[in-house]
């Protein structure tokens, strides 16, 4: 097991919804499972003005999201758990003066012996992570002479490519690109980082993993929810840049990449800066009015209850052409993948909430069996990223009786069968890896602007491309019908279920 060293956490934005929500019940999961490091302290820094009691209070004490977890602890423990944190006002302006902040870091980690090492957290907006990079360089406050220095970031890392290189190019003046880690939550599911495994750790799956067996890839993010209170930030985004220059081209890059010399994170991360910069960039009008479309949802009704349009919703502009839906098909310019299809797609107001990856098999070469109904039902492996997180294979079986009819059967597995295991939430996982620095699962500067560089001809074609479709579907179905023409020729979209393995599949095994 790796070493966890004595550390602090300072919390950037500390008064927003990300550290009540996400950070501090993750540390609570670390705190109960004995993984912070023995000395170990959070410093809560915003523009509130609030006292340690207060914040205690505020992410701690009175936490609707810790409510259940306290549930089985001691007050002693809770007492415990919230004691390790601290608050400090920075005033008016995160772009200030931050000798204060240094001297209450100073005090702290000399009252707390966190071993000098700090890990600063931005949660703030985007806008702000230069000039707190530059405030804290200013005070002497990243310098590794005495206990190392990470800063972690959230997305979105810019707004294009060129925004998205001067951010990086912006930090890396006052952090050396090994202190950044840009967190990408959907790489600390553990489905995700299965992915790897399935591929890595099995002789069965990894030969056929290329153009000669594989027929098209296909991947399917889906939310139920609209916008909910974010419109304002979504309206300037759309599914494109929410969803899919990020968490989906993290997943797109893990299947697609060959296979690192190993597991450290360099190595990995080679590999995938690599699948991303092989992704054909779309460049012609056509190729980019024929492999994408973009929707948005419209009012409806969704059991018996009014749903919003997303024109409707606070913060969005009543003639927003910003897209709730996006499927893109391209190709991958490489040894492995020419000519296979990927078809991906994100949205939200679908009728269910889902993330799987599902690759087609090619059909054997040669049919033995024409007439047994086997016709367009190719060999399936489901990775199912979310909810019922598992993996089914779909193959042929005969059917018992006479003749020669097959049928596809189901050979799955479910990671709630695993009864005994923690699976740690996304959020935990990360936050112990960046402890240990441990980048991993983190994005580097180049991947993402490799991911960059795939998505802005498309982002500039919709903006100001010619003919550029944009549909409307009604909230609470699977898009707008002319998404299948994406998909043409090849099948159609698999509209997944809750469950796994929902399907009206045929199943003699037990
Ligand atoms: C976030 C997006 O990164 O991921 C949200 O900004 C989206 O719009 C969320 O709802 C989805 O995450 P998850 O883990 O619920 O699939």
């Amino acid at each position: 097991m790796k070493k966890t060293e004595n550390q602090m956490l300072v919390i950037f934005g500390a008064s927003g919804d990300l550290t009540a929500r996400k950070l501090v019940p993750s540390l609570f999961n670390l705190f109960n499972a004995n993984q912070l490091p023995k000395n170990f302290i959070v410093l809560g820094a915003s523009r509130s003005d609030m006292t340690d009691t207060a914040f205690r209070k505020k992410v701690v004490l009175e936490s609707k999201y810790l409510k259940e977890k306290f549930k089985q602890k001691s007050d002693k423990e809770i007492e415990e758990f919230a004691n390790t944190f601290f608050y400090e006002d920075l005033g008016s302006d995160y772009d200030t003066d931050y000798s204060r902040l240094r001297k209450r870091v100073e005090d702290l980690n000399n009252k707390y012996k966190t071993g000098g090492n700090i890990m600063y957290y931005l949660s703030t907006p985007p806008t702000l992570y230069e000039p707190i990079a530059k405030n804290l360089a200013d005070a002497g406050l990243n310098t590794q002479n005495n206990g190392w220095k990470r800063l972690i970031v959230e997305k979105p890392f810019g707004y294009s490519l060129e925004t998205g290189k001067a951010l990086n190019a912006g930090l890396q003046k006052y952090f050396t690109e090994p202190q950044i880690y840009r967190i990408d939550h959907y790489l600390g599911k553990e489905t995700v980082q299965n992915l790897l495994v399935t591929r890595f750790a099995n002789s069965i799956f990894e030969p056929l993993w290329n153009r000669n067996y594989i027929h098209h890839v296909e991947i399917t993010n889906a939310e139920s929810v609209g916008v909910e209170k974010r419109g304002g930030y979504y309206d300037k985004s759309g599914a494109l840049r929410d969803m899919f220059q990020n968490h989906l081209l993290q997943i797109v890059s893990l299947i697609v990449m060959e296979p690192p010399i190993g597991d450290q994170p360099e190595e990995i991360r080679n590999e995938k800066v690599k699948a991303l910069k092989s992704l054909r960039i779309m460049k012609d009008e056509e190729t980019l009015h024929d492999h994408t479309i973009r929707g948005q949802y419209m009012a409806s009704t969704i059991n018996g209850e009014k749903v919003k349009g997303y024109r409707e919703e606070e913060g969005v502009s009543a003639d927003s052409t910003t897209e709730t839906y996006a499927a893109i098909k391209f190709f991958v310019d490489n040894w492995r993948w020419k000519d296979v299809p990927f078809y991906v797609r994100t949205a939200k107001r679908m009728p269910t909430k889902v993330t799987e990856v599902v690759i087609h098999f090619k059909a054997p070469h040669h049919q033995i069996f024409q007439d047994s109904g086997l016709n367009n039902k190719d060999n399936k492996l489901v990775i199912r990223i979310q909810p019922d997180e598992g993996i089914l294979m779909k193959f042929g079986v005969k059917v018992p009786g006479q003749g020669f009819k097959v049928e596809r059967a189901n050979l799955d597995f479910y990671y709630s069968s695993l009864a005994e295991t923690h699976v740690m939430e996304a959020y935990e996982r990360l936050l112990l890896d960046a402890m240990q620095g441990d980048a991993t699962l983190y994005a580097r500067a180049d991947e993402v602007e490799a991911a960059w560089e795939f998505v802005d001809p498309i982002l500039e074609y919709w903006k100001n491309g010619k003919d550029v479709r944009m549909y409307g579907y009604a909230a609470g179905v699977w898009g707008p019908e002319n998404a299948d023409e994406l998909i043409d020729g090849i099948g159609y979209w698999r509209n997944p279920g809750e469950n796994l393995a929902d399907d009206p599949g045929y199943c003699v095994i037990c």
